[in-house]
């Protein structure tokens, strides 16, 4: 046990009550890399703390939030801007968190035991063939620090994050077919992202930094559509932005409308050649605003903005 916690200390620096020089150094090399933002995301103050604190702790980074509002881009954008590569796991409903590590390819390797006499059956006898590594053994065993985004990590069954607890801590795990103890060389920046389908296990809570994205107030999300259509007239933009705003603070609507659907929309406008005035005219403000299928996403919410957009001309 003992022996065991000192060979932790030395390979990935993690926080114990007697730190060596090297976690001293890794630690300061951690805390010369800040995030100050992208030319391409627009960072609040608060998240660019949330990714420091979390580079600082070196903790993952847990990113929840509404579905649009750059949870995966921010991994994105904070490897490229600390030029780091970002290796990538997609979570799925059926994803196991073994598949992360690795995988042993025995059917591959009874095929070949069975089909190839090419090389004198050399590449049956090594397992190491046969074993397919996981963004995890990855991103362990990369020469230079990576970030590791973990996607959606919600979608998967709630044994997962459980079964991720040692690697996310220790930075290293066994395989037992090749007998090798895969430990992290750097410990990579790792990111997680969550829509919330599913409660997360206070245990694997404990392991990470945690940061919820605000939907952006209304300059926030100027500067962000400012990021993606720089050109975009004045007028449009404040047009569009109220519009959007109405739309998405109508009471009791099932799915609002969130960042990337205002960029959808904004782009079929343009694309449209829409002028404010057709957002701004007083027959448009009492009916569905054009190319409205970009904002709302279900019957049940046109049904309830048309009513309330009746109800809104009945009592003019
Ligand atoms: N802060 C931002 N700066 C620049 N673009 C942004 C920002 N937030 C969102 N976007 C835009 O919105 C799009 C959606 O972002 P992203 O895919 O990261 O959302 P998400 O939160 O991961 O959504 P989901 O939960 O559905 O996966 C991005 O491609 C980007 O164009
Ligand atoms: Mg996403």
């Amino acid at each position: 046990m003992g022996e065991e916690n000192n060979r932790q200390i030395i390979s990935t620096g993690l926080s114990v009550a007697c730190p060596t020089v090297t976690d001293t150094v890794a630690r300061k090399a951690q805390n010369a890399m800040k995030f100050h933002g992208s030319k391409n995301y627009i960072a609040t103050r608060d998240l660019m703390l949330s990714v420091n604190a979390a580079i600082t702790l070196q903790r993952p980074l847990l990113v929840k939030g509404e579905p649009g509002t750059g949870k995966t881009m921010l991994a994105e954008e904070v490897a490229a801007a600390l030029d780091m590569p970002l290796l990538q796991w997609h979570i799925k409903s059926t994803t196991k968190a073994q598949q992360g590590l690795y995988e042993y390819d025995a059917v591959s390797r009874l095929r070949d035991s069975q089909l190839s006499d090419l090389d004198g059956g050399e590449r049956v006898k090594n397992i190491h063939n046969y074993i397919v590594k996981g963004v995890l053994w990855q991103a362990f065993t990369s020469e230079k620090p990576v970030a590791l985004l973990i996607d959606e990590i919600d979608k998967a069954d709630i044994e997962f994050p459980n079964d991720l607890l040692r690697e996310i801590d220790r930075m290293e795990f066994y395989c037992y077919e090749t007998r090798e103890l895969i430990r992290a060389q750097h410990r990579p920046l790792v990111f997680i992202t969550s829509n919330n389908e599913k409660e997360l296990p206070d245990a694997f809570l404990r392991r990470c930094f945690f940061h919820y994205i605000q939907f952006p107030d209304a300059a926030t999300m100027q500067s962000i559509v400012g990021v993606h259509f720089p050109g975009l007239k004045k007028e449009l933009l404040a047009a569009a932005m109220q519009t959007f705003y109405e739309v998405r603070n109508l009471p009791g609507l099932k799915k609002k409308p969130s960042t990337s659907e205002l960029l959808d929309w904004l782009k079929l406008l343009l694309a449209e050649d829409i002028p404010a005035s057709v957002l701004q005219s007083q027959e448009l403000k009492t009916a569905l605003p054009p190319l409205a299928g970009a904002l709302l996403k279900n019957e049940q919410d046109v049904t309830l903005f048309e009513k309330l957009m009746f109800m809104q001309r009945h009592n003019r």
